[in-house]
């Protein structure tokens, strides 16, 4: 009996592996040669690929992995070091050859900004030993991307970042993303066709740097920075099916397209006379049981299926912010509240736990617009909407959508950014069992930050794997470039064989690979000590940043003269915690490690220095994070003052805290990942051709380029554009997409303290309390001549990173003499 039900058991694992990889898709070593050509930017390299496929007989085939070899024929052909690469899809292709060169050649794989690559060629191609080296996926799917991303990180992206960014996602392992860009056009055509007129569906889009927010993911108005340029759409379009699918389908990598999930122009409301759609700010919220939704997302699909083919899965999930979809926050019928409900209710596992017959009628409506359409449709579902659920109403709401699915083909992004993820809910119900992708919600805004619980990323997927129906794992930042370490970690996990024992020991390993030190050796004593410093930044930062999730937005006083949460420093806004000492600590090692060098290790100096991106942005970066947990307190301070003290006090703070912002920018502009310069010029290049649709109400009719750049500064700053001759800056996300930029920090956020410096002065001295009225009129006018303005910003470093590290370090470290009392002896 026993052993019949165990059998039972491991058939149904099997047959569930089976569904789950089926989906996978096989790509061509062809496209991963070419990746390995580009990657390296030389024809020669150690590899031979074979693809195995899913359907094939070999030991590769049943589950998803890569195997690497010595090659032990024609050696003498091939020259040193040959590695056969096996590989179940194209996907596990790249992530052999990534992991050869992370692991073997030491090399660093990174973005551009943020991070950056170090890829030397070493003079023999390392051999992996006599052993086969065998890497399997603990679960399926590799995911990333946040609907935020193709805002904040990739809008301005063009082929040749397009390329690159595929490439690392390839040599990652990422075998899953959300393939969001083009959408425009598609959605355009389905629209126009419906009787709604150019103006209203284009305005309704927002401006380029906005779309996230029509296509569904939060509504905070319509023709922001607006309407999107036909010219944009018809790019875009192009980008999408003739460039980004057919490359990741090349390398295995499922692209999601978007469905249609019920978020319309409010206008559709006329043209149906449908009185069943609800208005949001300025869209319109049609349910997926109104019967127009169905022949709209017909209509929607059949364009969409035209255009891009399919790959099968497509995210669906109007409500990313819970507060969108009017229907879903009150059931008609029994009068529940669904969303902001975050009072406690203690879910009883007693409860008899059926569906909510609404919520499986609605799931069932919107995953059949999916399925009539294309038969073998996987509907991905972004499992934040349901953050702060608890109650078991909200359970029978969740288990609706899931029943109305047949199985496999529901599958939830469990998006964590706190706690161990919302499969959690429910007394652990893994969302009743349908397949969910465990992602870090690591980021907001594309805010810069050191930060991220390496930990809680160390659990994943191993821990797991059994007692729930965790199908993936990955990462769902808004913003990308920054955090290499946590990234690269994170997507290594699903190839390990569980957890990594010392945490410390691992990053600091790791990272002298990154540095290009690992293979330097010597009896001299300069080589060991370097190499400990080093080792003792990361393992300080482990111990810091890197077990911390405090926040995945920036609060630090660089963008906020009222900046809040996460305060590094004690009340007396002097004492440094003990988090932040520790960070210091690390930044101080660093100096250290570079000092050293110049004075007694040259040929490590060299290293470091020349053509070393990762280490230079590490340097500027721990630097950068350490001034901007000093600018909180001095921001406090200095708003603090404008409103209680004399002049004197004003002009102290405010001028110890402009400085200090003025030093900042001199420290991030010795680095590529923090300047203003190539956002702006990226942007820019969208409107390099003369087009004359181009138009948005604050610019007027303007040349393309001066709106990319106009939606681009928006962006960054105040978010909502802010017209001419405002009271204030509109509301809305202000500076929620801040950067610790060079330019930005000196252009605008110390023009603004400036602002308020002077104002604050001119009250105080006339005997008056800080007129707040006209500051938000400054701040407003600020905000208007600096997003409408075109003036060019560096894009190449400027200075030296090395010295104005020290420099920045001898200035600024009395601030932590405190800290010398930690003792290190601790981290080792
Ligand atoms: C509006 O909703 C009601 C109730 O669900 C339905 O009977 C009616 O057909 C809908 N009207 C339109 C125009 O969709
Ligand atoms: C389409 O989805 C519906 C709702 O889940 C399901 O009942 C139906 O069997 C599906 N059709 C196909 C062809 O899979
Ligand atoms: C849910 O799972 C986590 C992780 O395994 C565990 O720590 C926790 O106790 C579980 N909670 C319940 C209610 O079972
Ligand atoms: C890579 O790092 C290892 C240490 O893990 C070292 O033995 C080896 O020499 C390094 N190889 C290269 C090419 O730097
Ligand atoms: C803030 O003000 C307090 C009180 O004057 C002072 O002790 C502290 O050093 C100041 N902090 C900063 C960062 O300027
Ligand atoms: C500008 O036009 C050229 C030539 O038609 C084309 O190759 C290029 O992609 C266009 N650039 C943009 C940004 O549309
Ligand atoms: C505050 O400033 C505004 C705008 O400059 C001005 O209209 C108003 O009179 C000022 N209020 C006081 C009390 O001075």
């Amino acid at each position: 009996m026993r052993v019949a039900t165990l059998l039972l058991a491991w058939l149904l694992t099997l047959q569930c592996q089976r569904t789950a990889y089926a989906s996978q898709l096989l790509g061509t070593t062809d496209a991963v040669y070419r990746l390995i050509t580009r990657v390296l930017k030389q024809n020669e390299h150690p590899f031979q690929l074979h693809l195995v496929g899913s359907s094939s007989a070999s030991s590769a085939a049943d589950e998803s992995s890569f195997r690497m070899e010595p090659k032990y024929f024609e050696l003498q052909d091939e020259g040193n070091g040959n590695i056969l690469v096996t590989g179940s899809t194209a996907s596990e292709l790249g992530a052999g050859v990534g992991w050869y060169l992370r692991h073997y050649c030491n090399m660093t794989l990174g973005w551009p900004s943020g991070g950056g690559s170090r890829i030397v060629i070493p003079d023999q191609w390392p051999s992996i030993g006599s052993k086969k080296v065998r890497k399997t996926r603990a679960v399926p799917w590799s995911y990333f991307m946040n609907v935020c991303t193709h805002s904040y990180s990739l809008v301005w992206y063009d082929k040749q970042d397009w390329e690159q960014y595929i490439d690392w996602l390839s040599l990652t392992g990422v075998n899953n993303i959300v393939a969001l860009t083009g959408q425009e056009q598609i959605f355009y055509e389905t629209f126009l066709a419906l009787g709604l007129n150019d103006k209203d569906i284009r305005s309704w889009f927002n401006g380029p740097a906005f779309l996230t927010w029509s296509r569904g993911q939060n509504e905070y108005g319509s023709n922001i920075a607006g309407p999107l340029p036909k010219s944009w759409m018809a790019d875009q379009f192009f980008m999408q099916r003739d460039f980004i699918l057919p490359r990741l389908r090349d390398l295995g990598i499922i692209g999601q397209l978007p469905g249609f999930q019920g978020n319309v122009p409010i206008q559709m409301r006329d043209i149906f006379d449908d009185q069943n759609i609800t208005q949001e700010g300025a869209t319109g919220w049609m349910d997926a049981l109104d019967p127009i939704f169905g022949q709209i997302a017909d209509n929607y699909m059949q364009i969409l299926l035209d255009a891009f083919g399919t790959d099968h899965w497509y995210q669906l999930d109007g409500y990313f912010n819970g507060g969108t979809a009017p229907w879903m926050k009150k059931d008609p019928h029994n009068n529940i509240e669904y969303y902001h409900d975050h009072g406690y209710h203690d879910y009883d596992e007693s409860t008899k736990l059926s569906h909510n017959e609404d919520w499986f009628r609605r799931g069932t409506k919107a995953f059949e617009s999916l399925n009539r359409t294309d038969p073998k449709a996987i509907w991905s579902f972004q499992g934040f909407a349901f953050i702060g659920w608890n109650s078991p109403d909200q359970a029978e709401a969740v288990k609706g959508f899931v029943d109305a699915v047949p199985k496999d083909r529901f599958v939830i992004l469990d998006m964590s950014y706190s706690g161990l993820g919302e499969w959690t809910k429910f007394n652990n119900a893994s969302f009743f069992e349908a397949p969910f992708v465990w992602t870090a919600l690591h980021n907001f805004g594309g805010t810069d930050g050191i930060k991220g619980d390496i930990r809680r990323l160390n659990h994943f997927p191993h821990e797991f794997l059994s007692s729930t129906s965790i199908a993936g794992i990955g990462g769902t930042p808004e913003g990308i470039n920054q955090n290499p370490a946590f990234y690269e970690f994170l997507f290594e996990s699903t190839f390990r064989d569980g957890p990594v024992e010392d945490l410390g020991d691992y990053l600091a390993q790791r990272n002298m690979k990154r540095y290009g030190l690992a293979g330097v050796t010597g009896d001299d004593d300069n080589v060991f000590i370097i190499k400990y410093h080093l080792s003792q930044t990361w393992k300080l930062l482990m111990r810091s940043l890197y077990s911390n999730d405090f926040s995945t937005q920036d609060f630090t006083g660089i963008a906020h003269l009222n900046p809040g949460r996460n305060n590094l420093f004690e009340d007396d806004r002097y004492t440094p915690k003990g988090l932040l000492c520790d960070t210091f600590l690390a930044w101080e090692h660093m100096i250290q490690a570079i000092q050293k060098a110049s004075l007694e290790a040259i040929d490590i100096y060299t290293i470091l220095k020349n053509n070393n991106e990762p280490f230079r942005y590490d340097l500027v970066n721990l630097g950068r994070e350490v001034l901007a947990q000093l600018s909180t307190p001095a921001a406090k301070n200095f708003t603090d003052a404008t409103s209680q003290v004399g002049p004197n006090e004003i002009i102290k703070s405010g001028s110890f805290y402009m400085k200090l912002l003025q030093d900042v920018d001199d420290l991030v502009g010795t680095d590529q990942g923090f300047l203003l310069g190539p956002w702006l010029e990226s942007a820019r290049k969208w409107g390099a051709n003369e087009t004359d649709d181009c138009y948005t109400e604050i610019l007027g009719l303007s040349n393309c380029a001066n709106f990319y750049e106009f939606n681009a500064r928006s962006q960054i700053t105040t978010w909502n554009p802010t017209p001419k001759d405002s009271k204030s800056i509109p509301g809305g996300p202000i500076d929620y997409a801040a950067k610790h930029w060079n330019g930005l920090i000196k252009d605008y956020y110390i023009r603004r303290a400036a602002d308020l410096l002077g104002r604050a002065i001119e009250d105080k001295t006339a005997g008056r309390p800080l007129n707040q009225t006209a500051v938000d009129e400054l701040f407003a006018s600020h905000a208007y001549h600096w997003t409408t303005s075109t003036n060019k910003y560096p894009t190449t470093v400027q200075g030296d990173a090395f010295e104005t590290s020290i420099k920045m370090y001898e200035k600024y470290r009395h601030w932590f003499s405190t800290c010398a009392d930690r003792t290190e002896s601790k981290i080792a």
